[in-house]
């Protein structure tokens, strides 16, 4: 049987590793910790989102506060919000929930916030920094996916990694961080020809397709290690992902289960990132 890749159990130790970090800079009055969560709109998912972001800080002993903003609030109110945020030497970090409604402009609100305090990494500079090999933040999913890897003993170094799916959130930092860990990366997409020959040379395959149960043993080599993004509810009401576990977990070496395996990572590594803006924010 594969080695089953525990997020819940490494989401909480890295959860732990950061509350007693924040314990010991705030005993010193080294630092004030702040995330500011905005959601614009009652989308029932997102506010779910906000509500563990927010329990997650808590937990932590990072402080938060909340901007719950009606759905036809305007993309100048939103914006001038987050310069008003941007200027506050409290907040050290600021989170813009997504999907924003549709006649606000996604990518001018990304690039409005202060890249020190885009905790989720998603800002044109933060990616451009990662894409240099430069620091800054770094897209909270993806970045737990390597801290699945790297404390799960899998090597990533020589090794062929497999992305699919090419989204900013996803797919994008993916490769650039697995290419930072010197693997040898292919990224595949929607339009790729033979994606089962291509994934199926995966060492390390990480799926980020958003389609329940679509990558099944043909997809994968005897042995991979296969991480699955994805997160659906079938008719049933039972939680999926992208791939098909029953399918695949029996030819595999280690495999991510969903609920349990890549979900719970996202939000400890944006209180990872909220840890380290704080630092950086010190006065
Ligand atoms: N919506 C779904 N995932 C995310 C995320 O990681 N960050 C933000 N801001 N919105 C999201």
């Amino acid at each position: 049987m594969p080695q089953i890749i525990d997020g819940k159990k490494i989401s909480a130790m890295i959860k732990d590793e950061l509350k007693t970090q924040v314990t010991a800079l705030k005993s010193k009055q080294e630092v004030s910790i702040c995330l500011a969560v905005i959601q614009v709109g009652n989308d029932p998912a997102s506010a779910v989102y906000v509500g563990n972001k927010k329990k997650a800080c808590a937990y932590i002993g990072i402080d938060s506060l909340s901007y719950e903003l009606p759905e036809e609030t305007s993309q100048a109110q939103l914006m001038d919000l987050i310069g008003e945020l941007n200027h506050k030497a409290e907040v050290t970090g600021i989170l813009v929930q997504l999907p924003l409604p549709e006649h606000i402009d996604e990518d001018a609100v990304i690039r409005a916030i202060d890249p020190a305090k885009d905790v989720d990494g998603f800002h044109p500079q933060s990616v451009g920094a990662l894409c240099i090999g430069q620091p800054g933040f770094v897209s909270c999913t993806p970045a737990g996916i390597i801290q699945l890897l790297k404390r799960s003993g899998i090597e990533i170094a020589g090794r062929e990694c497999v992305v699919v799916g090419r989204s900013n959130i996803v797919g994008k930092p993916m490769a650039l961080l697995l290419l930072r860990e010197n693997g040898t990366v292919t990224v595949a997409h929607s339009r790729t020809e033979n994606l089962k020959e291509v994934t199926g040379r995966a060492d390390i395959l990480v799926v980020a397709v958003g389609r329940p149960k679509m990558i099944t043993r043909e997809y994968v080599k005897e042995g991979a290690v296969v991480i699955d993004v994805g997160i659906h509810r079938n008719e049933d009401g039972r939680l999926c992902g992208d791939v098909d576990y029953e399918d695949v977990a029996p030819i595999c070496s280690a495999i991510t289960p969903v609920p349990g395996g890549v979900g719970p990572m996202t939000i400890a590594m944006l209180m990872h990132n909220c840890v380290e803006a704080g630092k950086a924010g010190r006065r």
